[in-house]
């Protein structure tokens, strides 16, 4: 088949005998590819020059921008670098049109969110980071770069690598959740499973970190909306991840809508050249977000195309997603001399390198095959990543169900399959999903009655009845909640509210007084406000909106063929009016200390501190949090030195050794999250209480327990000090090792 015949057997070889994280990012100082380039540039007009930089979407328009139509034409031109939303054998049609009517026969390059899984659905990326386990979010990328480049697809725009610390915005379905060090280990993972051991494997695609940078800081969780980070908290909490796209050889970036400090990131010349071109070194192109050059105009940072344009693409941004101003207003630009040609060239060079690496010069055409969708293997993967994703938040000896029980199934999402695949799902079919209803009736038969109750927003309550009487006639309840997928979470989802939404509490309520045991699955694609079912029903699960394989999943956590071990990544608030909430916050000058915040403060001195009147501080589930059906012990932390030199750690000339045993304390096998934090004091600039520095997912069979070890050094310690340096300081530093954000004895430790 086609796809042997194109692999690149000395790249493989060296990725063999260097590991596949060497080769990541060989393709972007090639000598022969840098060569070709300067070739082509030399042959091209300055048309065909802009042309590079267009990107249009060629399905059905789905947002503003200018809907032009006339692609064909276009293309044979060579006024098209890149269309998206066309996938199949149409891609080829195009493509034929680039390589034989255009004068260079410059391919195009075909895009798509390839998001979480193309037809094989796995989880939402925020599930998928409740796993813990980057190589698991690898493989799945790999799955769908196989089957979205057996589709004419060799671009996703993923991973969104956006840091979120508010429930508010729907976009945090789409991101690794709060935590920095989380989302780089995921970021790496998504580069390498779509990029593969090299780019111009016939089924790699290139990888798309967005969106650059800043936008999951959304203000008041609105999306679209500005925002203001400063160059510290950019650095140490938004960068990250993105630059370990860059790191991992992620081939393009993607600008965001958001303006970061009064700046459009889709113009920002401090993140789009000073940082990730000159400090990263970053070789591949940047592509605007849709329209996002064109929304420059509203932004009120250009009055016209031409100034949105040159702003745009003097600050870096290679490619005009749909804007279509980079087509109508560059050669002007240049002609009368606002846009220098160098410009364009560069801008050229990255979009031709990444098209050149990809190997579309050799092989434009895809194979398309749906022989590569699907396969049982792929299932069997998003079985796994789904059942490593939920997260256990209650658990009052009702899970895992007991064989023979009779089972009352009630809510409008146990039978949803549209809302299992969850936000985005590309070329997922609701029709291959297997629904929990569908699994659960499988393994019960007759013991099993299902009740809608009521749908996900609607105020009626004519199905309560015959979901009470379901309860009433079983052993124990099983209620599906939560959020519609398509519609709540996701782009443009941004909610002010984070109940449940309709009358699904109502519902629940109902049920919980039949006197039944009851546990409540939270289908949902950010953290809810889940007070009142923490204190009332015996079993709560997080199950996201799991994939294609939700339905198995589920039945096998139910029944304990697989105990739940995922964690949260984002926090989950007690109240709406607590976000932005997140761990890994800084210290203030009047902390909580020893006060119990769960009532109202009696005296000045419970008053007048860092906190609410009517609220807790703390989070109803923190970060990092999750119960299992086993128990875990962990050890005091053993660190190697309790005092060392700073300037040590800073030159890499020594690191601390961290460690703990764990536990498996309980009567089944099951997976522990081993979580390293660290937090300093004494330093020139302020510390965050907290910060993730490590984990490791980990099985232990009943009464087995190992020794965990984690490394401290300078990547780990370095932080942005009061010079906007880089470095480890000296002060007192506090590590962790513990099974959540809230939980663990620290051990000191004196950097000097
Ligand atoms: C807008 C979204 O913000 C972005 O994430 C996506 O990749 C583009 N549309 C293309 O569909």
């Amino acid at each position: 088949m086609l796809l042997s015949k194109r692999r690149p057997y000395l790249l493989l070889f060296i990725a063999f005998l260097f590991g596949a994280s060497a080769l990541a990012q060989d393709w972007a100082n090639r000598p022969s590819t840098e060569a070709r380039i300067e070739k082509l540039l030399k042959q091209m007009t300055l048309d065909e020059k802009i042309g590079q930089l267009n990107q249009y979407s060629a399905g059905s328009p789905t947002g503003p921008g200018t809907g032009r139509k006339n692609y064909a034409e276009m293309i044979a031109k060579g006024e098209v670098g890149s269309l998206f939303n066309v996938t199949g054998a149409q891609v080829n049609v195009l493509q034929k049109l680039a390589v034989e009517k255009s004068r260079l026969r410059i391919p195009l390059i075909f895009g798509l969110d390839v998001i979480h899984g193309y037809r094989t659905t796995f989880p939402t990326p925020l599930a998928m980071s409740a796993t813990w386990q980057p190589e698991l979010v690898e493989k799945a990328a790999r799955v769908a770069a196989v089957e979205a480049s057996h589709d004419g697809i060799r671009w996703t725009f993923s991973p969104m690598v956006d840091v979120s610390r508010d429930a508010r915005w729907g976009r945090i379905v789409e991101g690794a959740g709060e935590d920095p060090y989380l989302g780089a280990a995921m970021s790496r993972a998504y580069v390498r499973g779509y990029q593969g051991a090299s780019l111009s494997t016939a089924d790699s695609i290139a990888a798309c970190a967005k969106h650059y940078v800043g936008y999951g800081a959304a203000e008041a969780g609105r999306d679209y909306n500005t925002t203001e980070i400063s160059e510290r908290t950019l650095r140490q909490t938004y960068l990250p991840p993105f630059q370990a796209a860059r790191d991992a050889g992620a081939a393009t970036f993607m600008s965001a809508f958001s303006a970061l400090g009064g700046v459009p990131s889709s113009a920002n010349p401090f993140t789009l050249d000073t940082i990730l071109r000159k400090e990263w070194k970053f070789r591949g192109f940047v592509v605007s977000d849709w329209n996002s050059i064109g929304e420059l105009i509203p932004q009120g940072i250009a009055n016209t195309p031409a100034v949105a344009a040159r702003k745009a693409l003097t600050a870096g941004v290679d490619m005009d997603m749909e804007a279509n101003f980079y087509h109508s207003t560059l050669a002007g630009q240049v002609k009368n001399g606002q846009v220098p040609l160098s410009v364009i060239d560069e801008a050229v060079r990255r979009i031709l390198r990444v098209k050149i690496e990809l190997g579309l010069f050799e092989h434009p055409y895809s194979e398309i095959s749906q022989d590569a969708m699907l396969t049982p293997q792929s299932r069997e993967l998003a079985r796994t990543v789904a059942e490593k994703s939920f997260v256990l938040l209650k658990n009052q000896n009702v899970l895992p169900l007991k064989s023979g029980a009779k089972v009352a199934l009630i809510g409008p999402v146990a039978d949803s399959a549209i809302d299992m695949i969850g936000a985005w799902a590309g070329k997922g079919d609701p029709k291959d999903v297997v629904t929990l209803r569908a699994a659960l009736e499988r393994k019960l038969g007759p013991s099993m009655t299902y009740a809608q109750g009521t749908e996900i927003l609607t105020a009626s309550t004519s199905g309560f009845a015959e979901a009470v009487n379901a309860a009433k006639a079983s052993d124990v309840a099983v209620v599906a909640l939560g959020e519609n997928a398509v519609e709540m979470t996701g782009e443009a989802a941004s909610r002010s509210d984070l109940n449940l939404p309709g009358n699904q509490e109502q519902l629940l309520k109902e049920i919980v007084a039949t006197g039944k045991p009851v546990v409540v699955l939270v289908f949902s694609g950010r953290p809810l406000i889940l007070n009142w079912e923490a204190q009332n029903v015996q079993g709560i699960l997080e199950a996201w909106h799991p994939g294609v394989e939700a339905g198995n999943a589920l039945v096998r956590t139910l029944y304990g063929e697989n105990n739940p071990g995922g964690r949260l990544t984002t926090s989950f608030p007690r109240a709406v009016g607590q976000e932005p909430i997140y761990y890994n916050h800084f210290n203030t000058g009047r902390p909580l200390k020893d006060i119990d915040d769960s009532r109202p403060p009696k005296n000045h001195s419970e008053k007048f501190r860092s906190r609410y009147i009517d609220q807790q501080n703390s989070p109803l589930f923190p970060f990092g949090f999750g119960l299992s059906y086993t128990t875990f012990t962990y050890s005091p932390v053993k660190v190697s030195n309790t005092s060392l030199a700073a300037a040590d750690i800073n030159r890499g000339a020594s690191k601390i050794l961290v460690s703990a045993d764990v536990k498996n304390t309980g009567s089944v096998a099951g997976d522990e999250v081993i979580q390293l934090y660290v937090s300093q004091t004494g330093t020139s600039v302020v510390r965050p209480v907290r910060e993730l520095k490590g984990f490791q997912r980990v099985s232990l069979a009943p009464g087995a327990s190992k020794h965990i070890e984690f490394t401290l050094g300078r990547a780990e310690l370095a932080f942005w000090n009061i010079d906007m340096k880089d470095v480890v300081e000296p002060g007192t530093l506090s590590v962790w090792i513990s099974p959540s954000s809230a939980d663990g004895e620290p051990k000191t430790i004196e950097l000097k």
